[in-house]
């Protein structure tokens, strides 16, 4: 029998296989991302971990655990974890692919229309009740509606995401660093966001791609186009960002995803044409449920000696 921990609350049925494993499953109580001494101490007490984006798995967790076997990340990204440090001490990752690619999808559309056609703002005017009445003149944004999009990174999420704007009749180009060999390659990044009326980011956080899109990639975009970061904070620079925004180089951000989560640049608070979420990309009952249990799922195999499907490369 192993000994796992989840340092979080998973959401209701999520863990129902990992109750049913017969292995021994410490829940922690506390709310909110486990402190990093506790990780520290649990990692020499349970062979598995059960973690979610926002805990920390450093490479101290990692080198100082003698029973560690496998960390399973709730999450498809996993910048949480040191994956070098995984790898050295020999601990599996298991992550959750596949299953939050549409939920993800539909949060970058909505964020896309809701920068395009400035609903934040026009939602604001209202609430305070600064809305006067219909006229032909106010609010008006821009159409996705045959727009450039621009996606950056075209994994699975970038692609179902390239579906989706079938249905708006978008021409959607895509940069990848090697030739996908599909339609709509560009081999430039800057090239790329010359051409985008929106510039969406679709790729992974790490040292390669930390700042991916800074203040050269926005000065390369057309004048009021936006920007879209489904992703991962770190890969947009926020500061550039801002500067473009305040400017009035380009229209509007749509962020789901900040660098430095929960914490938010209070310039983006400011800045015009913003559409600001609190990192719901893959937040329906539905998609969490199924990510607790594909997590889970990897874990308990690994324990057992398979290999899952879901395990990240080292
Ligand atoms: C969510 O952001 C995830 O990486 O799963």
């Amino acid at each position: 029998m192993a000994r796992i921990l989840v340092t979080q609350k998973l959401v209701a049925g999520g863990d129902t296989r990992l109750r049913a494993s017969g292995h021994e499953v410490v829940q922690r109580n506390d709310d909110g991302p486990m402190p990093a001494a506790d990780l520290i101490a649990a990692s020499d007490q349970f062979d598995a971990i059960v973690c979610l984006l926002s805990d920390r798995i450093s490479a101290q967790v990692l080198h100082e655990t003698t029973t560690l076997k496998v960390v399973g990340n709730v999450a498809v990204g996993v910048d949480n974890i040191d994956r070098e440090a995984a790898a050295a001490a020999g601990v599996t990752i298991v992550n959750t692919p596949g299953v939050l690619d549409a939920a993800t999808a539909d949060i970058a559309l909505l964020l896309m229309l809701s920068t395009r056609r400035g609903a934040s703002a026009a939602e604001a005017d209202l609430r305070a009740g600064r809305w006067a009445g219909w006229s032909l003149g106010d609010h008006l944004g821009q159409d996705l509606t045959g727009a450039t999009v621009g996606l950056v990174g075209y994994g699975r999420i970038g692609q179902a995401v390239a579906r989706r704007l079938e249905g708006f009749d978008a021409t959607v180009l895509h940069h990848t660093r090697s030739d996908t060999g599909l339609s709509g390659w560009t081999a430039s990044l800057l090239g790329l966001a010359a051409r985008s009326d929106v510039l969406s980011i679709h790729v992974p956080s790490s040292a390669d791609t930390h700042h991916l899109i800074d203040g050269e990639v926005l000065a390369a975009l057309p004048s009021g186009a936006v920007v879209i970061n489904t992703a991962r904070g770190p890969v947009l620079d926020e500061e550039a960002l801002a500067d473009a925004l305040f400017a009035g180089r380009i229209a509007g951000a749509g962020l789901d995803v900040f660098d430095g989560e929960p914490h938010v640049n209070p310039r983006l608070l400011e800045a015009p044409g913003c559409t600001l979420l609190p990192h719901i990309g893959s937040a329906t009952v539905a998609v969490r449920r199924a990510m607790c249990d594909l997590a889970c799922a990897g874990v308990l195999a690994v324990l057992a000696g398979e290999t899952p499907a879901n395990i990240v490369a080292p």
